[in-house]
């Protein structure tokens, strides 16, 4: 079995992006990330903070938006307003969850494409899809990232994508339609999963129970790909994959955490990059 290492991986992407960021700033131009956080999640606070500290670990610009829990759609839809004109910021990142009172998907559309870095919007899913040019989700991002960097190749592999979210499993199925994978979807609804599992090759599990997926329901030499970060009540925090069980029977695994998760931000930081380069350097 190989350990998928994201930590490291990412680490080496981040030196690569904190180079270019330096040669940038020699031309005037400091990528710059706008990271909106609306209400006190504790969650999400911790995965802004971890955002803000990369970007300056990176040495891009990082700025912070924080607004409280009954802040109005209208009132963020103007701070998106004043982001999107604003040609300081590369990025706009309006962190998920929003509250209940807020429709998230009015707010992501008032975003500029071509400051998405999510890649939330319909434009940029939209492209994701059609194969065109734009933002990618991070996460899923990060999971085809791995997998180059372990010379894992897609194409033709049967691959089993469980979740169905806009941020993870549909443009993680797109990705890898892309790359020539046979991809299913499983979600929440489907039956006999494990039918389904055990003919995958590669598995990307974003269903967001702790240890669910056991070795009897992977083949033997599978890939696996654990998005799931889950807290037990011991306070440690394991994916979705039974990581101790599963290890000596696939071929790869990533751990959690520092398999997926540092990934995610790395491409954050390189959709960030991309914009600024894209906008600033008429780089396409
Ligand atoms: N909430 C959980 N994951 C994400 C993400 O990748 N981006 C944003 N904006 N919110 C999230």
């Amino acid at each position: 079995m190989t350990l998928i290492d994201g930590k490291a991986t990412s680490q080496k992407i981040k030196d690569e992006i904190k180079n270019e960021v330096i040669k940038l700033k020699q031309k005037g131009i400091t990528p710059t990330l706008a990271v909106i956080l609306v209400g006190d999640d504790p969650a999400s606070q911790t995965y802004v903070a971890s955002k803000q500290k990369a970007c300056l670990a990176c040495q891009m610009g990082s700025v912070m938006h924080k607004l409280s829990a009954n802040t109005t759609e209208q009132e963020l839809i103007s701070l998106i307003d004043v982001l999107n004109a604003d040609d300081s910021i590369d990025g706009i990142l309006v962190q998920l969850p929003l509250p209940k009172h807020i429709n998230t998907n009015e707010i992501l559309r008032k975003i500029d494409p071509k400051k998405d870095v999510d890649g939330f919007c319909a434009q940029n899913m939209g492209a994701l899809v059609s194969g065109l040019n734009g933002f990618v989700p991070c996460t899923p991002l990060g999971i085809m990232e791995l997998l180059k960097q372990y010379n894992i190749n897609p194409q033709g592999l049967n691959a089993l994508v469980i979740g169905r979210s806009n941020i993870v499993g549909k443009p993680m199925a797109a990705l890898l339609l892309n790359a020539g994978a046979t991809v299913t979807i499983a979600h929440s609804k489907t039956k006999n999963l494990a039918d389904l599992s055990k003919n995958a090759d590669l598995i990307i599990a974003a269903i967001g129970k702790a240890n669910f997926i056991k070795p009897e329901m992977v083949k033997e030499g599978a890939i696996i790909i654990d998005v799931g970060i889950n807290r037990l009540e011991n306070g440690k925090l394991v994916g979705d994959c039974d990581f101790e069980n599963l290890k000596d029977k696939c071929d790869f695994i990533t751990p959690v955490p520092g398999g997926v998760g540092p990934m995610t931000i790395a491409m954050l930081l390189s959709n960030t990059l991309k914009s600024a380069k894209e906008r600033k350097l008429n780089e396409r």
